[in-house]
């Protein structure tokens, strides 16, 4: 792990606020800090250049320092469990699912006597393993026979007293013809082990020494443990095949049920007991159990079917840090970027966190909205070989060199797979997220020779940096608040920027932004690929977010069958289109072709002679006409428009007043295509000019307001370009003075021919009215 690393428990601040800030210092080498605010991030000395200004605060200076660490792997736990009622015979039953099963030895489920007794199951290569150790000695018996992964089974234990006969058995649900997965298998233990009180764990084995970490951690579902005293194992596999025993029948010590707390930490005991568990390091929850029918989707409606946990074992959750210290903001400190600069011997790292005007502060006209909530899904995003390969740039830009693949102890992203493939659902901010950082890329921009590479925060804090040199006064807010607090959070100001990538978004901020255009606000989309997933907060944890991929969309992973409502909340995963929130209705564009980090120019078309718009062209009109070019260059990808690129569809949702200014194409990129959730036959709906674009789209709303997106993630990179002075900038700065004029923009009256139905081409002609050719199939989609 890099050997300095920090993180602040939230995002967004206001003067008179504290922040806490959390350092790991390897091998307790101290550490000193000062706070700057950060008014361009990008590290790239043919950028506009890093720039910032040095905030002195109390806090700078010398501080000692501990070595952190994390812990990979989620568990059950379990603090107590007594099984002194189970003196006369154990059985131990629980349904799984494994995932890895001939990845070796993952505990399924361990309980530890107040002797240091064990009683687990495990499962290895070999099959499902019963281990009892005592005095410092195992005795373990494995049923010999492989398991299949991805197939349910029930596993069992007995300890037989009479006898000192430990049994481990395994039995598929369904039969896998050709493969013998179904047996039992049996020794003589030297001794009785002694069972009373003690804890346990689910999905992990205790570590060999008190007080340390759980083990062994297991890959796959698991269901239902239930602890039953006697020796009865046929009646115990019953019961897993049928309903949760209530009305705690006689012989059951403890049968824990994972339907029941989905949205919580907790996991409730229905046995006559009530040993009560805890969830640690967020498995996912709310997954299909065994007895799954299909006949229900929304877990909520019939919890029982999703009565699985399906753990990992590179699960993480709040890295739980020492804290440093807190940090207050002083009073006097006017919103921004802001980070705190830390540094030590052995390495250097900035822990960035944004500061919102408060209650007694004056506020801008303008606000940038920063996507936070796309921060946080995107944090930690392990791209293999990233570290390495931009090493060399860093160190010769003076940047930090820290990349997610080279980290892998911090974790993954929901743009990741976890080890047993599965998709990685939870995405944390309790840890140190070591690519959203200022003076850092991500990419390596040989596009042109100003290429930076940059994303995320260092390319919004371009927006920062053209807003502040223009002489524009503008206010920094942040998703997360805008969830908080809805619309009364962006009411004040004439304008709210969106930035380079504002791809997920809860309910809440959704209707904050909806609430605004339809008061007369005004907003600049300055991305592509935005307002397109759905993402949720932890009810009881606010640094934790789900994503579920359901149905369509361009993704990672695709959610599976039965899973696509989040645990968090209960509500529909997946893309907003599908969830009857496309952005076509809110920003006039939605996401329309995928590709690579190459950048293109923008064409103006006849739309940008419009009256409408004769506020863009002011003081350019003898260069700003139609037909012409713009954002040739840029600092991501060595043009304006790519990577991510939107477009306009009526039949989706675009008002029917929005007006295309420009248009951007990547015909004859094969690395760009069209995205999927467009696609309803074998063939493409339309040809790759009509699908492959970016529409720079503008359209005035009924309460006076007005919209401008650019439908590109590379456009902010090519603002600053030429000292943010070329024809491009030159027309968004134009944009801004007419967006923070209150004179309203007023909405024309407008005839239409006909009704559009449902996903309409450019020309206006509904998608599948007659089969379009095929687009050449080219690249790999
Ligand atoms: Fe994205």
């Amino acid at each position: 792990m890099h050997p300095l690393l920090g993180y602040v428990d939230r995002w967004s601040v206001k003067p008179g606020e504290t922040i806490s800030l959390r350092v790991g210092s390897a091998k307790n080498a101290p550490f000193e800090t000062r706070i700057a605010r950060v008014m361009c991030g990008d590290p790239n000395p043919k950028g506009p250049g890093y720039r910032e200004i040095k905030m002195p605060h109390p806090t700078d200076g010398q501080h000692p320092g501990k070595e952190q660490g994390t812990h990979l792997g989620s568990w059950l736990r379990f603090p107590s469990l007594d099984l002194s009622a189970a003196s006369g015979g154990l059985v131990i039953a629980l349904t799984a699912w494994p995932t890895t099963p001939r990845k070796g030895r993952q505990g399924v489920f361990a309980w530890t006597g107040a002797d240091g007794t064990v009683v687990a199951i495990e499962i290895d290569k070999d099959g499902a393993v019963a281990s009892v150790t005592s005095g410092g000695r195992t005795t373990s018996v494995s049923a010999g026979k492989q398991l299949i992964e991805r197939a349910w089974y029930d596993l069992w234990l007995v300890l037989d007293p009479a006898s000192k006969k430990l049994t481990i058995g395994q039995r598929p649900r369904e039969g896998h013809p050709g493969f013998e997965d179904d047996g039992q298998a049996s020794v003589t233990l030297p001794a009785v082990p002694k069972l009373g009180a003690g804890s346990a764990l689910v999905a992990a084995l205790p570590g060999k020494t008190a007080g340390a970490r759980p083990e062994a951690h297991y890959n796959g579902k698991i269901e239902r443990p239930t602890i039953w005293t006697g020796t009865d194992a046929e009646a115990a596999l019953a019961a897993q095949k049928g309903k949760t025993p209530n009305g705690k029948p006689p012989r059951l010590l403890a049968c824990w049920d994972f339907s029941i707390g989905i949205p919580t930490f907790d996991i409730e005991d229905v046995g006559p007991h009530g040993f009560k568990g805890k969830v640690e390091n967020m498995p996912d929850r709310a997954m299909t159990g065994s007895n799954w029918s299909g006949k229900e989707h929304r877990w909520t409606h019939l919890p029982e079917e999703w009565g699985a946990i399906h753990f990992h074992d590179d699960d993480i959750g709040d890295v739980g840090w020492e804290k440093a210290f807190d940090i207050e903001i002083p009073r006097d400190w006017p919103s921004g970027m802001y980070c705190v600069h830390l540094k030590s011997a052995a390495g250097i790292d900035n822990v960035p966190f944004f500061v919102r005007p408060a209650a007694h502060q004056k506020k801008a006209k303008i606000a940038i909205l920063l996507p936070t909530i796309t921060y946080h899904v995107y944090n930690n995003f392990v791209r293999p070989g990233f570290g390495k390969q931009n090493r060399a740039r860093a160190e010769a830009w003076g940047a930090l060199t820290q990349q997610p693949d080279e980290n892998p102890e911090l974790g993954l992203s929901p743009y990741n797979y976890h080890s047993d493939g599965s998709g990685v659902t939870h995405a944390i901010s309790a840890r140190p997220m070591v690519d959203k950082r200022f003076n850092h890329f991500i990419m390596l921009d040989k596009s042109s020779d100003i290429g930076s590479g940059t994303y995320w925060l260092n390319v919004d804090s371009y927006i920062v940096d053209w807003l502040d040199r223009k002489g524009f006064e503008h206010d920094i807010v942040t998703d997360h608040d805008l969830h908080a607090e809805g619309v009364d959070l962006l009411k004040p100001y004439s304008l709210v920027i969106t930035c380079q990538h504002p791809e997920y978004h809860t309910d809440q901020t959704l209707d904050g932004l909806k609430n605004y255009l339809d008061q007369g606000g005004r907003l600049f989309y300055l991305g592509g690929n935005g307002f397109y997933w759905k993402a949720v907060f932890h009810p009881l944890a606010p640094w934790a977010m789900e994503v579920r991929r359901a149905e369509s969309g361009v993704r990672i992973w695709a959610t599976e069958v039965g899973e696509s409502y989040h645990a968090f909340d209960g509500s529909y995963g997946g893309l907003w289109r599908r969830i009857g929130r496309s952005s076509h209705k809110l920003v006039g564009i939605s996401f329309t072709a995928q590709g690579t980090y190459n950048g293109h120019p923008y064409k103006t078309t006849d739309g940008i002679m419009d009256p409408r718009v004769a506020f863009l062209r002011k003081g350019i009109e003898n260069q700003l006409t139609s037909g012409i070019q713009m954002g040739e260059r840029g600092h991501m990808g060595g043009g304006a428009v790519g990577h991510e690129l939107d477009r306009i569809d009526f039949g989706m949702g675009t008002p029917r007043n929005a007006l295309v200014i420009a248009e951007g194409h990547v015909l004859g990129h094969p690395e760009y295509g069209p995205v999927n959730e467009d696609r309803i036959t074998q063939f493409w709906p339309g040809t790759e000019k009509d699908l492959m674009r970016s529409d720079l789209t503008f359209f005035e709303t009924p309460a006076g307001g007005a919209v401008l997106s650019v439908g590109s993630m590379c456009f902010v990179g090519a603002l600053p370009v030429d000292n943010y002075d070329n024809l491009l900038t030159k027309m968004m700065t134009n944009a801004v003075e007419r967006f923070i004029d209150p004179t309203p923009f007023k909405v024309a009256p407008l005839k239409l021919d006909g009704l559009v139905k449902g996903p309409t081409l450019p020309d206006g002609k509904p998608v599948g009215r007659e089969v379009p050719p095929p687009l050449p199939v080219t690249g790999n989609r």
